[in-house]
């Protein structure tokens, strides 16, 4: 027996991640194995990886699981400053390290409105204690979010925010939106709009359609969505800069973008797990599409979004377009809600679904029904995303040696119901309450860092004398 002290070092940030299914679609990776993730950065992938005898790194054992980059969530709604009785920061990066999102970026509807420095400093004060995923803030489009005069963008773009948007509110002006687009071009930050013609719109609380006859409900049409889709399109030939178009939820929106791609337009778009996988058919109960009369469940204010929930065709014109990369991520426009707002009347509720811990399993629903295979749909999740972000986001979309081990765990079999109290979110406004799903995060780590662990996986640690 040696009579020699061996030294044994335990790298914070590390982690050895065995027998998962890897997939990186955008550096083609897809193999059974191991990842080992030392000092937050990724070390190295392969059929079968070990630690160094001399360090004590605990084990996973990710058997039937899949491991991928973790996810960003370009579209979220994190209410603080303002209404943290809604969600806070941390609240908002916890549920979002739940649903395998690794970077979320929040949108600037909050009291006050992300449209100053230390609004800025704020966010990412409160972010840097949070426990869970990345957060980073996008500043407003104008002052205020009022969409009269542009906020101040070059002091937003140096305090840190990754774009710019009043999301909750188009920018109605087109001039603002030219002048927008003209600026964000010399930060390289892209111009996030929520596309709704206001006057079309005014009044409408769902799609304008069969239903909302049905219901007696007002509707908006999907003309209120295109018409501003087609104009920032336009403005966008017009003035150069980077237009990212927020929630797209029609067929026609996607034929103006796949357009405007064709013709070589810096245009990317998202789509929302809801509008991928719910139609207009929710607000009247109904779990599919039925030409049936009311169901006991109607106007579920839970299914009251802004935009609305639409048909299933333009359903199946998002998910091509997602398939096709016509829309680049998808997001999930977390909208949390206490639920006094949601209360009452169909027509005074508040508008927003939250979806961050609801998002993936959602998904893997398309993935079951072979509509969209899982590469694709990890890829939407996790580079697509990235690419808009841009610099912002980079080294935290890969699963290569070096790059920074934001990774999402995750299995695509486990099952489970949605149980609005065991949401880490405080918004317990999902349309899928008591439903069962079939996918589950497993493990989230940012920079090698477990931020969420399901409690099923025990990771275990390596006896360091063997
Ligand atoms: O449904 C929505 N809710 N859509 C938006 O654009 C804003 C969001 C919110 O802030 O609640």
């Amino acid at each position: 027996m040696s009579t020699k002290a061996r030294i044994v070092f335990c790298p914070p940030d590390s982690v050895l991640i065995k027998h998962g299914h890897i997939i990186d679609p955008s550096h083609n990776i897809d193999f059974v194995g191991d990842i080992l993730v030392i000092d937050g950065k990724v070390e190295t992938t392969g059929k079968s990886v070990r630690a160094s005898s001399d360090t004590l790194i605990p084990v996973v054992d990710a058997s039937g699981l899949i491991v991928c980059p973790g996810f960003i969530d370009l579209h979220c709604h994190l209410r603080e400053p303002g209404f943290e009785d809604k969600e806070t920061i941390a609240t908002g990066a916890r549920a979002a390290a739940a649903g395998g999102f690794t970077t979320v970026c929040c949108m600037p509807n909050t009291n006050p409105p992300i449209d100053s420095r230390s609004v800025v400093n704020l966010i990412l004060e409160k972010a840097a204690q949070s426990g869970g995923a990345r957060v980073l803030p996008i500043g407003c489009v104008s002052k205020g979010r009022k969409g009269e005069e542009l906020a101040e963008m070059a002091e937003l773009a140096e305090a840190g925010v990754v774009a710019f948007s009043d999301d909750g509110s188009p920018v109605s002006r087109a001039t603002l939106m030219r002048h927008a687009l003209e600026y964000s071009r010399s930060f390289g930050l892209p111009v996030m709009n929520h596309c709704e013609d206001l006057e079309l719109s005014r009044g409408g609380v769902m799609n304008e359609g069969r239903i909302s006859i049905l219901l007696g409900l007002r509707g908006s049409p999907a003309a209120a969505e295109e018409s501003m889709v087609a104009r920032d399109i336009a403005l966008l030939r017009l003035t150069g800069g980077r237009l990212h178009l927020a929630h797209i939820s029609t067929r026609g929106s996607v034929e103006l973008i796949r357009q405007a791609k064709e013709h070589g337009l810096p245009v990317t778009a998202e789509a929302t797990p809801h509008h991928l996988t719910l139609t207009e058919d929710r607000v009247a109960g109904h779990r599919q599409n039925s030409r049936t009369a009311l169901d006991s469940n109607a106007y579920d204010t839970n299914a009251k979004v802004s935009p609305p929930l639409r048909t299933s065709e333009d359903v199946e014109a998002l998910i091509d377009g997602v398939r096709t990369g016509v829309i680049d991520a998808i997001a999930t426009d977390h909208a949390p809600h206490a639920t006094v707002d949601k209360t009452g009347e169909f027509d005074s509720a508040a508008l927003g679904i939250s979806g961050l811990e609801t998002a993936l399993a959602s998904l893997l629903g398309l993935v079951r029904q072979d509509r969209l295979d899982v590469n694709t749909l990890i890829l939407r999740l996790t580079s697509g995303p990235a690419r808009v972000l841009g610099a912002s986001a980079a080294g935290s979309a890969a699963l290569k040696p070096g790059a920074t081990a934001d990774i999402t765990v995750f299995d695509p079999d486990r099952e489970w119901t949605v149980l609005p109290e065991a949401l880490l979110s405080k918004g317990k406004n999902t349309p899928l309450t008591g439903q069962k799903m079939k996918g589950k995060v497993m493990l989230t780590l940012v920079g090698g860092r477990v931020v969420y662990k399901d409690e099923a996986v025990r990771p275990e640690s390596p006896d360091p004398r063997k």
